[in-house]
């Protein structure tokens, strides 16, 4: 079957290459892609061929149309060229850019919301000692949570804080920035992060999260609520309604779950919300005290507020896209659909 196929091509190759002419490459269209062409044909038959055959076969067919087509389209504009002659004064024709990623479009539209609240941007670290990454966010060796957090570690000697790891979350950035800044302080800090998770439609071992946090004196929990619910009118829809159900992280106190009512079904309930009219899209509550002291902030002086959010989660929501890996595939005709000037 193959040794068919391949003849076919560079028969077809052989015949549309010495065309001549916009009349005989269009006898030639019929020949090969026609109704009586042997691709048409094949394709009838092929409900008859064994189950180990047909994708052999499905692929064959595909490449060659797609061969030939391109042959065409080729010859064609080559012998419009010609008859044209060379205009130099004919604008160039488009070529082939680059666009912005839809994780890079989302990132940016998170972050510009926050920096009209007044949060600065900044970029963490990918590597991570253990302290920064678990300790200081008040995650001990012993927690449960270390599971899902641990990580690929790297071959380099352990410092006084650790090991190396690549980090598992932006968290360890709050810890940075606490111990580098004095309060007032207000950053979204967005950036990738490694999990042992295994591929699927909804996992990734890497991928992209936004951590924001506040510190100040009298800083609520009504801060948190009010930035949240501005961002995610302003990210979503003016629309957009927000609820808060009590969770457990180890680095805040109280938490939180947020969820954003269904964008799809604007809150009736439908299959990506699993009926319940909610999606959830980020943790945040109010950094727990002994986190501020493992920075050196008095608790007794300051508060301070936190947030973190899954950036593919959030572009899946918004573009409506059922399956993280197409993220990182570098699929064009998947990231053309994202260009932006
Ligand atoms: N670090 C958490 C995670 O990766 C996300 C998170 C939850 C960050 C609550 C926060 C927070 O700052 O307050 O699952």
């Amino acid at each position: 079957m193959e040794d068919k196929f391949k003849n076919l091509r560079a028969e077809a190759e052989k015949e549309i290459r010495s065309a001549g002419s916009a009349d005989s490459l269009e006898v030639l269209r019929v020949k090969y892609l026609g109704r009586k062409s042997f691709l048409s044909s094949f394709s009838g038959g092929m409900s008859k061929l064994d189950a180990a055959e047909k994708p052999i076969a499905g692929r064959l067919l595909n490449q060659a149309k797609q061969f030939i087509s391109r042959l065409l389209e080729e010859e064609k504009s080559r012998l419009e060229e010609k008859e044209e002659g060379l205009d130099p004064t004919s604008p160039a024709s488009k070529t082939d850019t680059g666009s912005i990623h839809p994780l890079t479009l989302v990132i940016k539209d998170i972050c510009r919301v926050f920096e009209r609240l007044g949060f600065e941007i900044q970029e963490g670290k990918e590597t991570e000692d253990e302290w920064h990454n678990f300790q200081a966010l008040n995650i001990p060796l012993d927690h449960p949570s270390r599971d899902a957090f641990d990580t690929f570690y790297l071959g380099l000697p352990a410092s006084d804080k650790g090991r190396y790891l690549l980090r598992s979350h932006t968290s360890p950035s709050q810890i940075r920035l606490m111990q580098k800044r004095k309060p007032p302080l207000a950053f979204v800090v967005p950036g990738r992060v490694y999990r042992p998770d295994s591929v699927d439609a909804s996992h990734s071992f890497m991928f992209h999260q936004i951590e924001g946090f506040a510190v100040g004196k009298d800083i609520t929990f009504s801060h948190l609520k009010g930035a949240l619910m501005y961002f995610a009118k302003e990210l979503f829809s003016e629309k957009a309604e927000i609820r808060l159900r009590p969770h457990f992280f180890p680095f805040t106190e109280p938490s939180a779950e947020m969820d954003i009512s269904c964008i799809i079904c604007k809150g009736k309930g439908c299959s990506v919300c699993k009926h319940s009219g909610w999606l959830e899209i980020l943790g945040c509550g109010m950094i727990n005290p002994k986190v501020l002291k493992a920075c050196n902030i008095n608790p007794k002086s300051y508060q301070g507020f936190a947030f973190g959010m899954g950036v593919e989660r959030i572009a899946m929501l918004k573009y409506g896209i059922n399956d993280i890996r197409l993220f990182y595939e570098n699929d064009v005709k998947f990231l053309n659909q994202f260009y932006e000037v």
